[in-house]
């Protein structure tokens, strides 16, 4: 029970890793805000946390929305008087190298991965400056190193990662409790990395995973709860001393 007590919100908790982190969160205690653009998706996740014996609740929440970032924090501090850990993690993945991506996909994917995170970590911090706690923003090995298939995740993702530690250092500088760290995962199968082959033409898609089973030398994509495990460590208490750190969870990918 490493987050008992707590109360932890993850965006884009219907699916994917963010459904895992979900999960691992309310096994080991917490209460679990779930939110997702899709509230189907978050919906069915707490449900099945709350059939397990977990504390789960679902919120539609579209991470882009400002107003909706004040109702969702507002609304957890109504019912429970606490934020304890947000994990920004709500994201999408748009292929297209630097000659073939339009405008508008490199804006959605800007406003999607980059200026929620933004959004929610100076949500979370409003509430969490007087009791602590700590924010995890899912960024990606793609925000430490290129992908020709994906500038414009690329610079959201370095975006994630150096974000996290301004906000870190503003929150060591103010004498706040809230550490702030970035998750990096390699590919981890969930549905984002299924599109994304889905979206490629067929040849493209099979050297692309090629290329992608090549470069990991545990010669595997990881798995979901890979990453909730790593999200789960921010969480707690035996990461206390940790801000502003890039946690690399890539099967050894970002080795090379
Ligand atoms: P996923 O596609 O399975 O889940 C993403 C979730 O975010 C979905 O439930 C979706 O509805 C939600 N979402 C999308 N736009 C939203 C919005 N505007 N507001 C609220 N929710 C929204 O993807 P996956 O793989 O679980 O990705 C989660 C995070 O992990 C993303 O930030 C992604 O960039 C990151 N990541 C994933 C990797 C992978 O290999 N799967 C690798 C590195 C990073």
């Amino acid at each position: 029970m490493r987050l008992i007590d707590k109360v932890a919100l993850v965006t884009g908790g219907g699916s994917g890793i963010g459904e895992a982190v979900s999960h691992r969160f309310a096994e080991e205690g917490a209460t679990v805000v779930v939110t997702d653009i899709n509230f189907a998706g978050a919906q069915k996740v707490a449900e099945s946390i709350v059939a397990a014996g977990g504390k789960a609740v679902a919120l539609l929440q579209d991470v882009c929305s400002e107003d909706r970032w004040s109702e969702v924090v507002e609304q957890i501090i109504a019912d429970y008087g606490r934020l304890d850990v947000l994990v920004n993690n709500a994201g999408i993945a748009i292929i297209g190298h630097v000659e073939e991506l339009s405008l508008e996909q490199w804006r959605k994917t800007q406003t999607i991965n980059g200026e929620s995170v933004f959004l929610g970590t100076r949500s979370a911090i409003s509430v969490m400056k007087q009791q602590g706690g700590s924010i995890i923003n899912i960024s990606s090995i793609e925000g430490i190193v290129g992908e020709a298939a994906a500038p414009a995740y690329n610079y959201s993702k370095g975006g994630v990662r150096i974000f996290s530690k301004s906000a870190a250092l503003h929150c060591a500088n103010e004498g706040y409790a809230i550490r702030v760290n970035s998750v990096h995962p390699g590919f981890i199968a969930t549905p984002m990395v299924a599109d994304v082959a889905k979206s490629m033409q067929s040849e493209r898609a099979q050297k692309w995973q090629e290329h992608i089973m090549h470069h990991i030398p545990m010669n595997r994509l990881g798995e979901a709860v890979d990453i909730a495990n790593a999200c789960l460590f921010l969480a707690s208490e035996e990461s206390r001393y940790m801000t502003g750190t890039e946690l690399i969870v890539d099967g050894g990918y970002t080795c090379h």
